[in-house]
């Protein structure tokens, strides 16, 4: 298989990212021609000749000092010089490839380099080191980058967990780690990853999707959208729910956009995504164990915490365990608007869950005490969803209304209805209201003064109802 044969190869020197073809995608007819030489296996040779001399003449302490686009120079003109010296000419775009690759394992993290340059990628996937997709625009695909062999890979994942301070091996085989950009990586190899090391990582999105880029993608209509920010504004405590990967981290934090740059709040993160803008954020981040199963900071120790430190605010970035009830004491104790992001495939699976967190979490309170804990904290749940075709949408916004006997009440305000298929596997839907005119956040509404805006909101969602749709009152 032609290894990275429609990539644009960038001159090292310039630091110019590389990029990998994403099938479907359109890139630039500057690709090296295909030869025989053109070759995976011709080019792993080649790199592993050259860093035999490579190690003989690059003075490690004196690149450790320089600039990474120095380094990176400093490097690729001693491969450069090393290949002139061969008695067989190297062709240059072999050369070429040679220099990108081999400096991006030297300093970098070898192939991924190309895929974690490209901003466009959700996630990177690595199933042993022939074996590579990426997420984009929703849809998973294959990409023509590979590894050397498992070492290779191997090392590039030791490299990349040395960074949070930890190794990976047999006895230890799994770890999550942060790249310098902030992307996150959870890291499993054998014996229990059986097709070799195994990589994924959740590409950290420099520019954050704003609420309107969302109505701009269709994932919510700009009505839906009001409704989110009156929910923001007023001080709602909230759940986002939602699959892997459907956006909810995004959400909350276009949510946590509309809080007020007078409020203090405390965040609290299994690795810090959020990017709140106001100036009285403290953001806080869990600790793993060490290497010894030492020093770990748990998520609940962290909101525990969180209590202490005077938030008008938490926000909690995943909601996971026993943290559950200490992030609903918080709401219940004063520090209204609070929120959180919890996994589920619908609000009242949210709901369960978080009643199944707060048991696991050694809490010994009877199931109806733990539900009435949950109506009287959580105002409303935002649900976001990834459909089949890659698409991520919001598929409901629901109030918690109270408590019939010994179930919790909710009532759907906005709701996301699948109507079919185009017949190219695009999912056609549309969103609307449920007819709910003052919802149970309308006296919040009133008291911050949105009423006007979440009455005409709820107006414009109303208007879109068909016939068939009427308000779901849920019981959980
Ligand atoms: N509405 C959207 N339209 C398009 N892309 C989106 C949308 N929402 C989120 N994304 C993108 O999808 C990716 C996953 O989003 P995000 O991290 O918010 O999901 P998540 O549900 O928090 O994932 P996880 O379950 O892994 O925590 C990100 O790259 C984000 O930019
Ligand atoms: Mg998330």
């Amino acid at each position: 298989m032609a290894f990275g044969k429609a990539r644009r190869v960038g001159t090292t020197t310039t630091a110019t990212p590389r990029v990998v073809q994403i099938p479907g995608e359109v890139v630039e007819a500057d690709a090296p021609p295909d030869t025989a030489a053109d070759s995976a296996d011709e080019v792993f040779k080649l790199m592993d000749e050259v860093r035999v001399s490579l190690v003989n003449i690059i003075d490690a302490a004196h690149i450790d000092k320089l600039k990474p686009q120095e380094a990176r120079a400093e490097i690729a003109s001693a491969i450069r010089r090393i290949l002139e010296r061969r008695p067989v000419q190297v062709p240059t775009f072999l050369a070429d490839r040679v220099v990108d690759e081999l400096v991006d394992d030297v300093l970098g993290f070898g192939p991924l380099e190309p895929l974690l340059a490209q901003d466009n990628l959700t996630d990177i996937m690595v199933n042993g080191p022939k074996d590579v997709y990426v997420e984009m625009g929703g849809r998973i695909q294959k990409v023509d980058v590979q590894f050397r062999d498992n070492n290779h890979l191997m090392n590039i994942c030791q490299r990349i967990v040395s960074l949070v301070g930890r190794r990976i091996d047999e006895s230890s085989p799994i770890c999550d780690a942060r790249l310098p950009d902030g992307s996150r990586v959870n890291v499993i190899v054998p014996p229990l990853a059986l097709k070799g090391p195994t990589l994924t990582i959740r590409k950290f999105k420099k520019d954050k999707l704003k609420l309107d880029d969302l109505v701009r993608f269709g994932s919510i209509t700009a009505e839906g959208a009001e409704i989110i920010q009156v929910i923001g504004h007023t001080r709602c405590n909230l759940i986002v729910s939602g699959g892997t990967g459907s956006g909810k981290t995004t959400l909350l934090n276009c949510i946590a956009g509309f809080i007020d740059k007078s409020e203090r709040v405390v965040t609290c993160e299994d690795s810090a995504e959020l990017q709140l803008q106001q100036p009285h954020v403290v953001p806080l981040e869990m600790r793993p164990p060490n290497l010894e199963g030492e020093g770990e900071v748990r998520m609940a120790d962290l909101v525990k915490n969180c209590l202490r430190m005077r938030p008008d605010r938490i926000v909690v970035g995943e909601v996971r365990g026993g943290e559950a009830f200490d992030l609903l004491q918080a709401m219940n104790t004063g520090h209204d608007g609070s929120m959180g992001t919890v996994h589920a495939n619908s609000p009242r699976e949210a709901l369960r869950r978080l009643e199944t967190m707060i048991t696991g979490g050694g809490y010994a309170l009877p199931a109806r005490n733990i539900r009435e804990m949950i109506a009287n904290s959580i105002d409303v749940i935002i649900h976001a969803a990834r459909l089949r075709d890659g698409r991520r949408v919001i598929t409901h916004i629901t109030e918690l209304i109270g408590m019939e006997e010994d179930i919790i009440t909710t009532q759907d305000l906005y709701l996301f209805h699948i109507e079919g298929d185009d017949g190219h596997g695009h999912v056609i839907g549309r969103h609307s209201g449920t007819g709910i005119n003052q919802p149970k956040i309308w006296s919040k509404a009133v008291y911050y003064g949105e009423q006007n805006k979440l009455a005409a909101a709820l107006q414009i969602a109303n208007s879109e109802i068909k016939p068939d749709v009427t308000s779901e009152i849920g019981m959980v």
